[in-house]
């Protein structure tokens, strides 16, 4: 066995789709390779892929530019669509202890993009998480993934099913190693108005933190760049570089201090980062 400790896992999740789990993931990946850290990824959402074509997006800029970008060692799940359940399931799970148990002992953070969906793949990455971040948009219908009150809305707060999903896999966190999942409620695409819907999703989401078992922490405005910058595969830790081909705005630089601010509210351990281990091509299933 390693004498080395394992990565720290950081999970995107929520079942709700289009919420920012994996603009967030491609930002905090970024940001830690920035800081010096090694980091690997896999991507668990087998239909979308958004993280891994931000990747190949990530490599094709680089190679067009002559930029040095770091990018992570990374895994596209490939999942399985044939068989009995069962046998997808047991197939699902050696695919994915193949891929992550290389990583998890070779690199200081393993980063986990999830679907949209309830699926095997998704339960078996929230499962694993040391943090779990979840990013809701400034709906009602975000905020009901997480929970919901009894009597047309007026009762008392109960979780939903996501949460209750959440909870399954704490308790398999916990009987598996004793470890505990830091559960982030993070509010994405805020508007910049006080509009009164936001200020009471951000009360409701205020109010269940205790009862469901989550903290929140705050997140990022709606911004067109978050969009403009995924078909270049560069974030906001890139923009700022010379010959990054982008014209750094106040947008740019507020969106920048946005991510600083969550990154930091994610309470990640530090210490000394490791050194970039060599990537083994085989389970890197991006093109250098
Ligand atoms: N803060 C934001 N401002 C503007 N657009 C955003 C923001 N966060 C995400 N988006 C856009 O919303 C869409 C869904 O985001 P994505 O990260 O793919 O969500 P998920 O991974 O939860 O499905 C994408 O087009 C993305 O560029
Ligand atoms: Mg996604």
């Amino acid at each position: 066995m390693s004498e080395r400790k394992p990565a720290h896992v950081v999970v995107f999740g929520n079942e709700k789709g289009g919420s920012g789990k994996s603009t967030l993931a491609m930002h905090v990946i970024t940001g830690l390779l920035r800081a010096g850290y090694s980091v690997a990824s896999a991507d668990l959402d087998i239909r979308q892929r958004s993280l891994t074509r931000f990747l190949e997006n990530r490599h094709q800029q680089a190679r067009r530019r002559g930029l040095s970008l770091r990018s992570p060692a990374h895994a596209a799940l490939q999942g399985c669509a044939e068989g009995r359940q069962t046998l997808r399931e047991e197939r699902e799970f050696a695919e994915f202890a193949e891929a992550v148990s290389w990583m998890e002992y070779n690199y200081d953070f393993l980063i986990l993009d999830t679907p949209g969906s309830d699926s095997y793949l998704c339960r078996l990455g929230h499962a694993m998480a040391d943090t779990l971040v979840t990013p809701v948009n400034d709906s009602f219908i975000d905020f009901d993934v997480i929970a919901r009150r009894a009597g047309q809305g007026r009762g008392r707060l109960e979780a939903s099913q996501y949460s209750r999903m959440v909870a399954k896999a704490r308790r398999k966190r916990r009987e598996a190693d004793g470890g505990e999942i830091d559960w982030i409620v993070v509010r994405n695409r805020l508007s910049s108005i006080q509009a009164n819907n936001k200020l009471r999703v951000g009360s409701e989401l205020q109010a269940a933190s205790s009862h469901i078992g989550y903290r929140t922490a705050e997140g990022f405005g709606e911004r067109v760049i978050y969009r403009e910058l995924f078909p270049r595969g560069l974030t906001l830790f890139d923009v700022f570089d010379r010959d990054s081909g982008v014209r750094p705005t106040m947008s740019h630089v507020s969106a920048r201090h946005e991510v600083r601010r969550l990154i930091d509210a994610l309470r990640l351990p530090t210490g000394k980062a490791r050194r970039l281990p060599a990537i083994d091509p085989l389970k890197t299933s991006i093109p250098a």
